[in-house]
């Protein structure tokens, strides 16, 4: 997905455009680009790579108060200076996040029409097509953008102005994330609050099919189909910029892996019952009874946030004992899966942005679900759309790969687990001594990550084995979904390919690819340990490499591992959120070890709000 910022105000353009691209490169860094008005004329610079690639050029030259900014993630067009945003054409200038599904057969038309591309890419196209409505049909600019939307198909969040109205941003959304802050005598639009809050916490998001006639004094909202005016709602956002700073850390991910203690604390807190044998959630909007009713529970999401469902499918199904099945969300809409009144379906996602995500709620919602959405972004299409849900209150995560969302997303899950089980046959004491455990995990995962010997060693492990081709992940039950979590990690941040399996599924199959320059990382608690050595064994036998994720009341037999990476021993319920964290870890050093990019992994984005 890309970044997109604009600024209309009193002050020079520039300077916040970069600042609010470099905030949301996070979101997408193939190429950066910006575009003023200085003197009735566009000023465009626009690079492959990095945002840091424009400061490299003369912007203090830019005098103008008004501008837009873009980070790309390719989709339409390869990584050239020529498909890198702005897109101007004569009168009009543009930024695009999302996907214009029918911009062939437009393009035909403008070319037909006598408009020359420069580039390959379908934003291009929508740039012309507002120009063909202000110059060939002399149309207000407002009215241009909105004509022009009304004929294209697929998502937009785009940005336009023009060099003939130099105090007018327009603004619109279909699908893909917009919000505006509104500052004194100025407005920033972006993709995300990041680019905004360090000017002011006033922000307005647009929902889909909605513009914005932005000038530095006025805000205006109207549809794109009618034309007809909306009510403003302004909401205040409730963090500072200060925690999406990188502070003392190498990087955002090793940052927000540190962050976890703190980050676990907030998603409990005031979520317990008074008598502390339950959990309670205020955002829910389902009754007790409602929530009793429910015989099944689907659970969607993508990436890191799937394996999250899939952790809270085996916590559901072991103390509720309710029925739980998780889908991948980019399946779930074309799956036509059959449901009944007592199903629940719940969405997980960090951005509460990604297409395939809210495509599944807003297909499940249609089929008359009752649709929770456990997030971590106020404001975001999912969090709006979803009829109720659980914030996570972990603060902004800026690295792609994702840490504390994950783990804090498995935390509600075992709190979504009392809960329910609490309605059905979980005694009292037993709730009470759930809550105790819970409220354990900052402690442990903090006494974890200050233990300094044990993240050398992991380190050591790391590099160790950073120029291996491929590692395979092991977990049984609970830990399995975290093996999976393990195996993307490394995949994501080290580029090294890895794989995930129950440790018993060795045996029928990937075996057969152990040698000695097979390398198998095994997580184990006590009470799992036994089927784990037979797997452990038959690897061994065949000469396999072995690094072993073990508790701490574990002693193991030497000659079964040759690493060994010890975690506090603690209970099966909040197991697999410990589990995580050396896995976390061994994927951030041994992408470190390679030089590799860890906050930006290559052709990874934090959010896909494109199909
Ligand atoms: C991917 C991110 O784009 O989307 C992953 O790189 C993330 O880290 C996945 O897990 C799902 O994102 P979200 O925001 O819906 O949880």
């Amino acid at each position: 997905m890309c970044g997109i910022v604009g600024y209309v105000g009193n002050q020079k353009a520039a300077p916040f455009l970069i600042e609010g691209m470099k905030r949301l490169e996070y979101r997408g860094y193939d190429s950066a680009g910006i575009a003023t008005i200085e003197n009735g004329e566009f000023k465009v610079i626009k690079r492959v790579g990095r945002v840091s690639n424009l400061e490299k050029e003369n912007l203090f030259q830019l005098q103008s108060t008004i501008g837009i900014g873009h980070t790309r993630w390719a989709t339409h067009g390869g990584v050239t200076d020529a498909n890198a945003h702005p897109h101007t054409s004569e009168c009009i200038a543009l930024i695009h996040n999302g996907v214009i599904e029918n911009y062939d057969s437009i393009k035909n038309m403008l070319m037909y029409e006598g408009y020359h591309f420069k580039s390959e890419t379908d934003s291009e196209v929508l740039c012309y097509l507002i120009d063909y409505y202000y110059k060939y049909k002399a149309e207000p600019l407002k009215d241009s953008v909105r004509h022009a939307l009304q004929k294209v198909h697929g998502t937009f969040g785009i940005v336009v102005m023009s060099n003939k109205d130099p105090n007018t941003l327009i603004a619109a959304r279909r699908g893909s994330p917009l919000i505006c802050g509104l500052g004194t005598k100025e407005a920033i639009v972006a993709s995300d609050v990041s680019a905004i809050i360090s000017r002011t916490k006033n922000v307005v998001y647009l929902n889909d099919n909605e513009f914005a006639i932005i000038t530095p004094d006025t805000f205006e909202l109207r549809t794109i189909e009618d034309d007809e005016q909306v009510n403003v709602k302004v909401d205040s956002v409730n963090w500072n910029i200060e925690d999406s700073d990188m502070g003392k850390y190498s990087s955002y991910m090793e940052k927000e892996i540190y962050e976890q203690p703190k980050a676990l604390k907030n998603a409990m807190r005031g979520r317990f019952s008074e008598d502390v044998s339950n959990t309670k959630f205020g955002g829910l909007n389902l009754t007790a009874e409602e929530l009793k009713k429910v015989k099944r529970i689907i659970f969607c999401g993508c990436g890191t946030a799937l394996h999250a469902c899939l952790v809270t499918e085996y916590l559901i199904e072991k103390f509720a004992r309710v029925p739980v099945e998780c889908e991948y969300a980019s399946e779930f809409r074309y799956k036509n899966c059959p449901v009944d009144e007592n199903t629940l379906f719940i969405v997980m996602s960090q951005s509460g942005e990604t297409i395939d995500t809210l495509s599944a709620l807003r297909e499940a919602k249609q089929k008359g679900f009752k649709v929770l959405a456990i997030n971590n972004s106020v404001g975001s299409s999912i969090a709006r759309e979803a009829d109720g849900g659980i914030y996570q209150h972990v603060g902004p995560e800026i690295g792609v790969a994702s840490t504390k969302a994950f783990t804090s997303q498995v935390l509600i899950g075992s709190m979504l687990a009392l809960y329910l089980a609490r309605q059905r046959d979980m005694s009292y004491d037993e709730g009470v001594k759930f809550v105790e455990t819970l409220k354990t995990i900052p402690k442990i995962v903090r006494s974890f990550l200050d233990n300094k010997k044990e993240i050398e060693k992991i380190k050591q492990i790391a590099q160790k084995y950073s120029d291996c081709t491929s590692m395979y992940f092991l977990g049984r039950l609970s830990l399995h979904p975290i093996a999976m979590e393990g195996a993307l990690k490394l995949k994501e941040l080290s580029y090294i390919h890895a794989e995930a399996y129950p440790s018993a599924e060795m045996k029928h199959g990937p075996i057969a690819l152990v040698n000695d320059k097979f390398v198998a990382v095994i997580i184990s608690s006590k009470d799992m340990l036994l089927k784990n050595v037979s797997s452990m064994q038959e690897i061994k036998a065949r000469g396999g490499n072995i690094i072993a994720v073990l508790t701490d009341d574990i002693s193991i037999l030497k000659e079964l591992t040759d690493d060994v990476i010890t975690i506090p021993a603690c209970d099966g319920s909040i197991l697999p959120i410990m589990a995580t964290i050396p896995l976390q870890l061994l994927a951030l050093y041994a992408a470190q070890h390679k030089g590799c990019d860890v906050d930006k992994p290559r052709n990874l984005a934090k959010s896909v709000t494109v199909e």
